[in-house]
C-alpha cells in the first residue's frame, strides 16, 4: 500500500497563522495525548514565532513548554521550523550559538528539524544542519517557494541537491504564501524527486484557495509527507485540513496511518478554543476566508495587508496602485529575495518610500546590509543603481556573514549572570534579551510568592 505521511500543525503554523501565536499551553494540554496517539508522522510544536509569543505574551517558558509536549508525546515526533543561521530571529547569530541552540533543541525533545534560509542561501543553513545531525536529529532541508523571472525549477532543484549535499534527511518545499499552483507543485515535486534521492515534504497555506489542489497534485507527483492542520484550526492564512486530506488520499488508496476517530476528537477539543477566539476577537474571520489577490500581485497576503494599512496612515492610500507595480520593480532591483519575513516587509516599506519620496532617495538600513550581503547571497543580480548608491558608502561582504560574527554564548552568560539558570535560559536571552531578562525575573517572583504561600500553608497545617 501506498504510504502518505502527515505533520499536524495546529500546536505551530496553524496557531501562528491564525491567531499570533497565542495558544497557551494549558489549552492544548488536554488534548496531547490524544495528538500523540492520531498516527501523525509529526507534530509541529515549536520554533517559528513560539518562542518569542511565549516569552512576550504568554509568560511561558519556550523550552519548558517543549519539554512538556516531550513528556506527553513519546510515540509521535515532535517538529520545529528553524530559520538557519537566524534560529527564530531576523538576524545572523555566530556559530557558537546556533550549535548550542540547535544541541539544546534536541535535548528537550525536538525529533525533526525543517532548516531554510529566507533567500534560499544554504550556506545560512549548514551549522545548523550539522549541529542537527550530530544531536541525532532528522533534518528537513526548506527551500523558499516564490515566483519570479529566475526562480524555475533548476533553481529549486539547485537548492535541493545542496541540501542534499548536507546530508538531510528530506526536502522540503515551503510555500509559504500560499501561491504555488497544482501545476507548479506537480512539476516542482517531480524534478526534485528525480534529481535528488530523498522524500518531499509539501508546506503550504490555504490563503489563496490552491492549497488542497497544491497538495494532492504533489502527492501525485510522488511526495510522501503533507503538513496539515486540524480541520476547525485550518483553511485561510493556515493549512488545508488534516481530516479532508485523509479522507481524499485514503480513497486513492494510500495509508495515511492517521486514525480517524481520534482526529475527529481533537477537532472537538479545538472547537470550543476556536469559539472563544472568536469571541475574544483573536482569531479574525477574515483569515479563515480565502484571499485571491495574492495570486494577481503575486505577494502574500500579509504584504498587501502591510502596504495598505502603511499607506493608510501616512494617508496615501490613493498611491496604492503605484506601490503595487513599484514592488515587483524594487524586487528585481534586490535579485528577486522570496517574499518571506523580513524580506515582505523590507521590499514593502522601500516601494512604498520610492513612491512618496523618490526611487531610492531614501534606502533602508535594512535594504543597505541586505545589498552589502548581510543577509546572504542574493538569488539573482542586484541593480548595477541600488548597489552603486549602498556600496559607495560600504564595503560588500562576499562570506557567510556569521564568519565576521564574534561567539555571543559566553559574553551572554557573563552578561545576565545568575538570573540565568540553564544554557537554555542564556539562549532565551541571545534570542530576545529584554523579554527574556523580564521573564527570568517574574519567574524569581512567582517563586518567591509560592514559596511564602507554601510557607504558610505548613504553618496553617502544623
Ligand atoms: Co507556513
Amino acid at each position: 500500500m501506498k504510504q502518505i505521511k502527515f505533520t499536524e500543525t495546529v500546536l505551530r503554523d496553524a496557531n501562528q497563522s491564525l491567531i499570533a501565536t497565542r495558544m497557551p499551553f494549558d489549552e492544548f494540554a488536554g488534548i496531547l495525548s490524544t495528538l500523540n496517539k492520531a498516527g501523525y508522522a509529526s507534530l509541529e510544536c515549536w520554533g517559528g514565532a513560539t518562542f518569542d509569543a511565549c516569552l512576550r505574551y504568554l509568560h511561558e517558558d519556550p523550552w519548558e513548554r517543549l519539554r512538556k509536549i516531550n513528556a506527553v508525546c513519546r510515540d509521535t515526533k515532535l517538529q520545529m521550523l528553524l530559520r538557519g543561521q537566524n534560529l527564530l530571529g531576523y538576524k545572523h547569530y555566530p556559530d557558537d550559538v546556533v550549535r548550542l541552540f540547535v544541541k539544546k533543541c534536541v535535548e528537550n525533545g525536538i525529533d525533526v528539524i525543517r532548516v531554510f534560509d529566507a533567500l534560499n542561501d544554504v550556506r545560512n543553513t549548514e551549522t545548523a544542519i550539522r549541529a542537527a545531525l550530530d544531536a541525532g536529529a532528522e533534518v528537513q532541508g526548506a527551500i523558499c517557494y516564490t515566483i519570479s523571472p529566475i526562480h524555475d525549477l533548476d533553481s529549486f532543484v539547485k537548492t535541493a541537491k545542496e541540501y542534499a549535499a548536507l546530508g538531510v534527511q528530506s526536502v522540503c518545499i515551503k510555500d509559504m504564501a500560499g501561491i504555488m499552483t497544482p501545476k507548479a507543485a506537480f512539476e516542482t515535486v517531480k524534478a526534485i524527486r528525480e534529481a535528488v534521492d530523498l522524500p518531499v515534504v509539501l508546506h503550504t497555506h490555504s490563503t489563496t484557495g490552491l492549497g488542497f489542489m497544491t497538495l494532492l497534485k504533489a502527492v501525485e507527483a510522488g511526495c510522501t509527507q503533507i503538513d496539515t492542520a486540524i480541520s476547525c484550526f485550518s483553511g485561510g492564512t493556515s493549512q488545508p485540513a488534516t481530516e479532508t486530506m485523509d479522507y481524499v488520499l485514503r480513497e486513492y488508496g494510500y495509508d495515511t496511518g492517521l486514525d480517524q476517530k481520534l482526529l475527529m476528537k481533537i477537532n472537538r477539543y479545538f472547537k470550543s478554543y476556536r469559539e472563544q477566539c472568536l469571541k475574544d476577537g483573536l482569531l479574525n474571520p477574515v483569515v479563515m476566508g480565502t484571499a485571491t489577490d495574492a495570486l494577481i500581485y503575486q505577494i502574500p497576503g500579509g504584504m498587501l495587508s502591510n502596504l495598505v494599512a502603511q499607506l493608510t496612515a501616512q494617508g496615501a492610500l490613493d498611491r496604492l496602485d503605484d506601490v503595487l507595480k513599484e514592488v515587483p520593480r524594487v524586487r528585481k532591483d534586490l535579485g528577486y529575495p522570496p517574499l518571506v519575513t523580513p524580506m515582505s516587509q523590507m521590499v514593502g516599506v522601500q516601494a512604498t518610500s520610492n513612491v512618496l519620496n523618490g526611487r531610492y532617495d531614501l534606502i533602508s538600513t535594512e535594504i543597505k546590509n541586505y545589498v552589502r550581503g548581510e543577509y546572504g547571497r542574493a538569488p539573482g543580480k542586484v541593480s548595477d543603481e541600488l548597489k552603486k548608491l549602498v556600496l559607495d558608502e560600504e564595503k560588500p561582504i562576499e562570506c557567510r556573514y556569521a564568519d565576521l560574527l564574534e561567539p555571543q554564548v559566553e559574553k551572554a552568560r557573563q552578561e545576565i549572570g545568575p538570573l540565568a539558570e540553564s544554557d537554555e535560559d542564556v539562549l532565551s536571552y541571545i534570542a530576545f534579551p529584554t523579554l527574556a531578562e523580564n521573564y527570568f525575573k517574574e519567574r524569581a517572583a512567582r517563586r518567591k510568592r509560592t514559596y511564602r504561600y507554601t510557607i504558610k500553608a505548613i504553618g496553617e497545617e502544623v
